[in-house]
């Protein structure tokens, strides 16, 4: 996320993520766009390298994946996934080998370090020196590949030990971390995609940035902290494809219905891509997408059947959930909200109106030019 000032404990557990996740259709929709995106990009050898600024759990970057693989099942491809929680990371880890059995050509890097650093590898403190670690994954199996990686999870905790930034109040890794991974017997083929300690950097062809950033974080820190530093890592032709929520939808409503007045999405792509203008010049193209091509919705799972007249309590919870979440409700006042029964009203109101609950995200490309 970016580096922002935060009050309050910002509802942002890994359960709430994890529920969100499953509760909802959202990555693969996301996934689904990038795969168009990539679909616009001209690879060149030795490969595709893609780079995913906060690569969560990586439910989208390995629905990603499966896309590139059905368009592109030959191509030997670098993925550079930055994310500071190590809890994420075990669950991305966990995807990977089926993604290592079906797309043998892969080399799969994780790092913990920030949005100005990922790209290059390189941690901006001269001083510090990254824990680095390549592993060549032995065998050929899924299975191979899941007891190598189980076997590397606790040196991998301690790689991404965190502490509390005193300034922004956001947890900041202790030492930055690179890990490598690759299956030993592509290594001959995939040689010049493995980056190397302090080797001169390659650039990206496609950046993914979704839901990278807080929604009420300002324009200026979404560009310059984020954006910026990710569009300046693409190689020409080049493209970065920007995800995050955008309301007018149920969900919006259950959040409007619980706290009037409540506009958690303040800005919209237009602001965003006029700030890159500024900072960017004109090495970039800014296309400028119809709300057609820009917005897309995604739902909510557990909905009663249009039959069902009597909504249950586990359903409306789930959609309140869902709904405070997309809206990035601080804990403090979901906890407060969830202590009187008020919002199983106020969601109740929202699904008889609508028959089921949805979200819109709208996104955004920056293309290098
Ligand atoms: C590292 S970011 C995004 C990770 C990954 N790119 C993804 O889309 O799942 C993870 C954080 O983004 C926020 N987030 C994820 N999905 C969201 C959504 N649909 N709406 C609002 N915020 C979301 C949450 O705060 C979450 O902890």
């Amino acid at each position: 996320m970016a580096d922002t000032p935060m009050t309050g404990r910002f509802f942002d557990t890994r359960a709430a993520y994890t529920m969100f996740v499953t509760a909802t259709d959202e990555k693969p929709r996301v996934a689904e766009r990038l795969g168009e995106q990539a679909e616009l990009i001209e690879i060149q050898p030795p490969g595709l390298r893609v780079l995913d600024a906060g690569m969560g759990d990586a439910t989208v970057l390995t629905h990603l994946m499966r896309r590139l693989h059905r368009s592109l099942p030959h191509i030997p491809w670098l993925v550079v996934a930055k994310e500071i929680s190590i809890e994420d990371v075990r669950q991305a880890l966990a995807k990977l080998p089926d993604r290592l059995t079906e797309h043998p050509e892969t080399v799969f890097v994780i790092t913990n370090m920030r949005f100005s650093e990922a790209p290059t590898l390189t941690p901006s403190n001269e001083g510090a020196t990254p824990v680095w670690r390549d592993v060549a994954l032995e065998g050929s199996t899924s299975l191979d590949f899941t007891d190598q990686i189980r076997e590397l999870l606790p040196t991998l905790a301690d790689d991404w030990r965190v502490k509390t930034s005193p300034i922004s109040g956001n947890p900041v890794y202790e030492r930055p971390a690179v890990l490598v991974l690759y299956r030993r017997d592509r290594e001959f083929l995939l040689r010049s995609l493995i980056p190397k300690p302090g080797t001169e950097p390659t650039g990206f062809d496609l950046v993914i940035a979704a839901q990278s950033y807080r929604a009420r974080t300002s324009v200026d820190k979404k560009v310059g902290g984020v954006l910026a530093p990710l569009a300046r890592a693409l190689v020409p032709g080049g493209r970065l494809v920007g995800v995050h929520s955008y309301g007018n939808d149920p969900g919006l409503e259950i959040v409007q219905g619980v706290w009037p007045g409540e506009h958690p999405f303040p800005h919209r792509r237009a602001e965003i891509l006029a700030e890159a203008r500024n900072r960017l010049g004109d090495g970039f193209a800014l296309p400028n997408l119809s709300d057609e091509e820009a917005l897309f919705s995604y739902r909510l799972h557990t909905m009663p059947s249009d039959e069902t007249e009597h909504i249950g309590t586990s359903t409306l919870v789930a959609a309140f959930t869902a709904a405070a979440y997309v809206a990035q409700i601080d804990e403090p006042r979901l906890s407060a909200a969830m202590a009187g029964g008020t919002y199983l009203d106020a969601t109740n109101r929202v699904i008889d109106r609508h028959g089921a609950v949805w979200f819109n995200d709208e996104m955004y490309v920056i293309v290098k030019r």
